[in-house]
């Protein structure tokens, strides 16, 4: 079965918004392993918008498997992540002037930071994912720096208007799925999914890991997290 990984970046910008101490991030967590998530994504970023480096040690301490840290390959962060932990890193590009992250990250052309990071994180027993476009020579890239696993962007399927642009994207992520697999690395997903779009994903041969946050936070505002996620499964199942 596909592994769902549940962001809740998003119920922390709800507590930043007003400096408070609600919601919890952690208690998001908690409600979502509830509803059957697999593990647990957040994205500590350079200007802390959003997460905080208390929510990383407490997640640590309260998320038994699945922690999966979304994160840049700077130092800071690095240092952060070899002491804490997570279960796997995904190193994600980052701009201050994003709203979200745009694109992937570019490897070939980050070569040394990416690897530099990768090592570190390999060093401290850190599983590490690249969050790449669905692209060959990003692929061959990730795997010669040593990451074991590749996320594959979803945003350009999710953002495409119209049945053939949509196949299209589609069969781009499975070609791009097939190349990864065949060279040993893992496959995870994410990036705009939602309880539609996700259906086709997940018939996606040799797919693992599915990394969704916007569209499950949105729908707990409403039925709550754990039923957001449960839902959310069945919709991966259907
Ligand atoms: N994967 C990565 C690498 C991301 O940066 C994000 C957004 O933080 C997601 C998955 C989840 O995307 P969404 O919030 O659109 O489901």
């Amino acid at each position: 079965m596909i592994r769902l990984g549940v962001n809740i970046d998003h119920v922390a910008t709800i507590r930043q918004a007003r400096r408070a101490k609600e919601p919890d991030p952690v208690a998001a967590a908690v409600f979502a392993l509830l509803g059957g998530a697999d593990g647990i994504t957040v994205h500590l970023r350079e200007d802390r918008r959003h997460i905080q480096d208390r929510d990383l040690h407490v997640l640590r301490q309260t998320v038994p498997q699945g922690l999966n840290l979304e994160m840049a390959a700077v130092d800071e962060i690095i240092d952060i992540a070899c002491t804490v932990r997570p279960d796997q890193v995904t190193l994600v590009p980052e701009r201050r002037e994003e709203l979200t992250t745009e694109g992937g990250l570019d490897v070939l052309g980050q070569h040394e930071s990416v690897f530099n990071a990768i090592s570190k994180l390999r060093h401290a027993d850190i599983s590490v994912a690249l969050f790449i476009d669905p692209d060959s020579a990003q692929i061959d890239a990730s795997k010669r720096l040593g990451a074991v696993a590749v996320e594959l962007q979803t945003a350009t399927y999710s953002e495409a208007v119209g049945t053939a642009s949509i196949q299209r994207q589609l069969r781009v992520l499975e070609k791009a799925t097939a190349h990864a697999k065949s060279i040993g690395l893992h496959v995870h997903m994410g990036h705009g999914l939602n309880y539609l779009n996700v259906k086709p994903i997940v018939r996606i041969p040799g797919l693992e890991e599915l990394n969704i946050g916007h569209s499950i936070v949105s729908r707990s505002v409403f039925v709550g997290m754990d039923r957001a996620v449960r839902e959310m499964r069945e919709a991966m199942r259907g």
